[in-house]
């Protein structure tokens, strides 16, 4: 699996962070940030090749959208999917909240482009609306598949919140969803583990994108690097960081900023996100 550049992933916090800046401070669902951060990964992906279908949902009175992006080829009866949220709250940009899960999705997206993967399961990339409405998009996308296309995917992996100031090294617990996997957990923190880091579990229960994933039957993991809670001292020994301090002090506030990034957490989140991705989709890499 490709080692994924760092400066790459933040090169689009830069442009998640410009996009809120010059409209309003935010990328929220119904503001205008939204759309043109959505714009903006759509285009890109566009661009190297991908298959994307702009989704569109209700919410609170303002229409919302899902990004989708299909990777050409692979077993179409056997889908790998893998996405995060790409709407932040009213009051800030959400560089870590989830600009970080949103970049590090699309940079790992790109790279199977560049590479002409070939993968053996056909690979899917989700950007959801309206995560922080009540996982509006994400429940929206799952809910109108049919349950044909639903039992194709085979497995789901979110990313939300992956660049947390004072980090942690979560892996979703297989027992923590209920459609939790203890392949896709052991997957995860093997990634971490080979990266010279020891993971703790997470149970999320149903805070974020997989959720919806989970409650139809599809197998969900994912990483994380921590929000409102507190860096323990154990958690502090092992990852380094400021025990008895939150992992994210501006969770939700204006200052999630480009500032709001420790740039190993991004770093290591998102290639344990593309060893995981890349694993799963079963990659035969093209040699041309
Ligand atoms: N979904 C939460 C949010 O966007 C963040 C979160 C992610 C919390 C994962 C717990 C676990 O605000
Ligand atoms: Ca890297
Ligand atoms: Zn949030
Ligand atoms: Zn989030
Ligand atoms: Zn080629």
């Amino acid at each position: 699996a490709p080692d994924i550049p760092l400066s790459s992933v933040k090169a689009h916090l830069s442009q998640f962070q410009t996009i809120a800046t010059n409209n309003g401070g935010n990328r929220a669902h119904g503001r205008p940030g939204y759309r043109a951060a959505l714009d903006y990964v759509k285009g890109k992906l566009d661009a190297v090749g991908y298959q994307t279908q702009v989704l569109q949902f209700t919410s609170n009175g303002a229409t919302g959208y899902n990004l989708i992006a299909d990777w050409p080829g692979g077993d179409a009866n056997q889908v790998l999917m893998a996405g995060g949220h790409l709407d932040s709250v009213s009051s800030g940009p959400g560089i870590n909240d989830n600009g970080s899960g949103s970049a590090a999705l699309l940079q790992i997206a790109l790279t199977v482009a560049e590479e002409d993967l070939a993968p053996q399961k056909h690979l899917r990339f989700g950007w959801w609306g309206a995560e922080e409405l009540g996982l509006v998009g994400s429940n929206n996308y799952v809910n109108g598949l049919s349950s044909t296309e639903r039992a194709k995917i085979k497995a789901y992996l979110n990313f939300d919140m992956i660049g947390s100031p004072n980090p942690a090294y979560f892996v979703y617990s297989a027992s923590g969803a209920p459609s939790g996997s203890q392949a896709l957990q052991e997957l995860l923190q093997t990634g971490f583990r080979d990266r010279g880091v020891e993971p703790d579990l997470t149970a999320l229960g149903g805070r974020s994108d997989h959720a919806a994933f989970a409650r139809a039957g599809i197998p969900v993991g994912g990483t994380f690097s921590g929000a409102e809670g507190t860096k323990t001292a154990a958690q502090a020994q092992k990852w380094g960081g400021t025990a008895g301090q939150a992992y994210d002090r501006c969770y939700h506030s204006s200052c999630d900023t480009t500032s709001n990034i420790n740039d190993t957490s991004l770093d290591r989140h998102t290639d344990v996100a593309a060893y995981a991705i890349y694993t799963l989709a079963g990659t035969g890499q093209q040699t041309d």
